[in-house]
């Protein structure tokens, strides 16, 4: 959609050790070209635990596959006593491209606010990584019909006093809490409603052509059977794409649908 090339990324969430991560991989690519799923056209990112990148990256590198990689996180700062942290200067060194920032399950079990948000988009800017941003509504403002509003001040607090030259590569999901793991899925039309609105909240924030330029993926139980009518969406860009994407033919399916 809008000359933006399509995305389908893999969040793996905290799933498959590495030795699981090469045998997945490896029977991605294979599923890939069997089914000829031309990668020009749509580009694919797997996002394994932090434990498992280092052999996604031997993999990846060793076998010029091309798969893109990242990691679902990372910490607000750079270096030092930081116990238990991961630094994006590290992950870039493991030739991450993306990093998942403020996922749903960041914000609700580990605490994330829009403050630490915003400050690791920035870190993962400073290392080169391209941000992730996660945002999305729970079940009751879905039901309370403010979903729109809540879902663009996530936006608004993210990017704060942020412009377009801040945020190179930035690339948003759109994830439903209650679509989230659950089955549920929003439609085409919930997604696209969003998807435009977050569009047009990027061109106020960030100007016009950061906002054509950026992709915008929709993610909650995307399927390989639900994913064709929501890329198809003008404004969605592509699939975040959780359970789905643990098995690797089920996921060659999935993008081989979707692009
Ligand atoms: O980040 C992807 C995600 O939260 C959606 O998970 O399992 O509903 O596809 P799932």
């Amino acid at each position: 959609a809008g000359g933006r090339r399509r995305l389908i990324a893999g969040n793996w969430k905290m799933n498959l050790d590495h030795f699981e991560a090469l045998t997945l991989v490896q029977k991605l690519d294979w599923a890939l070209r069997d089914a000829k799923v031309d990668l020009d056209a749509v580009e694919v990112a797997v996002l394994p635990p932090f434990t498992d990148i280092r052999s996604v990256q031997t993999l990846v590198q060793g076998d010029k596959l091309a798969l893109s990689y990242g990691a679902q996180d990372l910490s607000a700062h750079d270096s030092g006593a930081y116990t238990g942290e991961v630094s994006g200067q590290f992950l870039r060194r493991l030739g991450c491209e993306y990093v998942l920032v403020g996922h749903s399950e960041r914000r609700e079990h580990h605490g994330e606010d829009d403050a630490l948000v915003r400050s690791k988009i920035l870190a993962a800017v400073r290392h080169e990584l391209a941000p992730v941003l996660c945002v999305g509504e729970g079940l009751e403002s879905r039901q309370s019909g403010d979903h729109v509003a809540v879902v663009l001040a996530q936006l608004d607090a993210a990017l704060e006093g942020l412009g377009a030259d801040d945020v190179p590569g930035l690339v948003l999901a759109y994830e439903p809490v209650w679509a989230i793991g659950t089955g549920e899925t929003a439609g085409p039309e919930e997604a696209g409603e969003m998807a435009t609105a977050l569009r047009g909240r990027l061109e106020t924030l960030l100007g016009a052509p950061a906002a054509q330029a950026t992709r915008i993926l929709y993610g909650g139980s995307v399927k390989a059977e639900s994913v064709a009518e929501i890329v198809a969406v003008p404004d969605v860009d592509g699939a975040l794409v959780g359970g789905a994407s643990l098995d690797p033919a089920g996921f060659a399916s999935l993008i081989t649908a979707a692009h």
